[in-house]
């Protein structure tokens, strides 16, 4: 089989480029090793910033986005029950967006549906070769045959535990890492949430994070070991270290109730370099991870397809490779940008088991400092509304 550009993983960054791509005319295949139904169930990231929300639009996937999806124009810092407000568009003009992965995967799927995509789901055995030839190609099994796909290009969308990012040999490829000694606990329930707008607090039993999907379901998370089981935390053992930390402030208009989703995540901070190997491109997690703290990851998978977008279209349309040979430099500046963002506000907002109570003063005096600062409140807004693209 052959096409322009063969896609590894149909999460959200392998379905928007493939739209991106479409929108130009230029075909592509996409593989995954799971079917559609499980990588629209996956439940994670819950917040768009403007310029993610922009791709959306570019991709003409963004109707029911503006139809459902919560404009906000602020967030909240709470350190032991005091409150900060983070006037994102007083501040810098911007909003973000809360809707759903679930629900932007959902979006990107039935465009590329309904305009015949070539996909196959349930692959195995995923192999990229030949990178660095001009036919490019991915071996993988489907449905128990051998399927082998000859390119221009691969981009490898296929997240943290895919394959592409192994293709590039290991003399090139360096990697920057930081595991942090805790995860966050997440439950999904339905329920209006606690305040009209997010609240990340920091408090002596860790961190919390009151976040929505809608106005009737909300998205609430706890800081807890990294060792822990979901099986430890019942719902009402949730509901009072959540309350607890949130402060009784907040927690005065908590409506409690059955969670109907509840899982752990690790939190770990991890960049590849280079980007770009021969013909094949890293999108996405298969690059890099942010701890969830600032709601970076999906957006900044979205920033790098897009970039990804403009340097393919460029060559396509004009046989230009400017943009294809400064990927990588150019997306990763922007990453580290981010990386750092989200290793801030994690820094600031959760409990270290090692940090001493000298830390503890230096978080406590950022958080007071951040109160007292507009320039400080503003490096903060201007962050988390997305930088810009380059
Ligand atoms: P993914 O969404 O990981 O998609 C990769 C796709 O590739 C998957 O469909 C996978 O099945 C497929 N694949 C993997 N290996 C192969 C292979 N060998 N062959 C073929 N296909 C393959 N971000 C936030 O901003 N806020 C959050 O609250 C948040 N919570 C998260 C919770 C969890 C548990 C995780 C894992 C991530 C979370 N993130 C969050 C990060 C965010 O979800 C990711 O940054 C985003 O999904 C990245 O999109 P992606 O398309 O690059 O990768
Ligand atoms: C959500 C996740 C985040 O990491 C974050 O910073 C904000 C919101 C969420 O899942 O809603």
């Amino acid at each position: 089989i052959t096409t322009s550009v063969c896609i590894i993983g149909s999460g959200p960054a392998g379905l928007l480029l493939s739209q991106l791509l479409a929108n130009e005319e230029i075909d592509t295949i996409l593989l995954d090793r799971k079917d559609r139904a499980y990588i629209e169930g996956r439940i994670r990231a819950g917040v768009l910033e403007q310029g993610t929300v922009t791709a959306l639009e570019e991709a003409g996937a963004a109707d029911r986005l503006h139809r459902e999806g919560l404009p906000h124009e602020g967030f909240e810092l709470a350190f032991d029950g005091e409150r900060h407000r983070i006037d994102l568009t007083g501040l810098t003009g911007k909003t973000v967006t809360v809707y759903g992965q679930t629900e932007m995967t959902k979006d990107l799927f039935e465009k590329r549906m309904q305009q015949g995509q070539r996909f196959f789901f349930n692959v195995d055995d995923v192999k990229p070769s030949d990178l660095k030839s001009d036919r490019p190609r991915v071996h993988f099994t489907h449905e128990g045959q051998h399927v082998t796909v000859e390119c221009d290009y691969i981009a490898g969308c296929d997240g943290f535990h895919g394959v592409s990012r192994q293709a590039i040999p290991a003399d090139v490829l360096r990697t920057y890492e930081r595991v942090y000694p805790f995860g966050w606990l997440g439950i999904l329930v339905e329920k209006p949430p606690v305040s009209h707008e997010l609240i990340y607090a920091n408090h002596d039993r860790g961190f919390a994070l009151a976040s929505m999907r809608s106005n009737t379901r909300s998205r609430y998370y706890i800081q807890c070991d990294a060792s822990d089981d979901v099986a430890d935390w019942s719902d009402d053992r949730f509901w009072e270290e959540f309350a607890t930390r949130l402060g009784p402030d907040a927690a005065a208009s908590l409506q409690t109730g059955p969670s109907f989703e509840k899982s752990i995540a690790p939190l770990r901070s991890f960049v590849a370099e280079p980007m770009r190997y021969g013909n094949l491109f890293l999108a996405g997690d298969s690059a890099h991870i942010v701890p969830p703290t600032g709601a970076k990851g999906l957006n900044l998978a979205v920033a790098d397809v897009r970039l990804l977008h403009r340097a393919l279209a460029l060559h396509y349309r004009h046989g230009k490779d400017d943009l294809i040979d400064a990927y990588s430099e150019t997306v990763l500046r922007r990453v580290w940008k981010v990386e750092r963002f989200s290793w801030q506000l994690s820094t600031l907002m959760h409990q270290f088991p090692e940090n001493s109570d000298f830390e503890k003063r230096m978080q406590r005096a950022e958080f007071d400092y951040l109160r007292s600062s507009e320039a400080a409140s503003r490096a903060i807004a201007e962050n988390y509304v997305g930088l810009p693209l380059d």
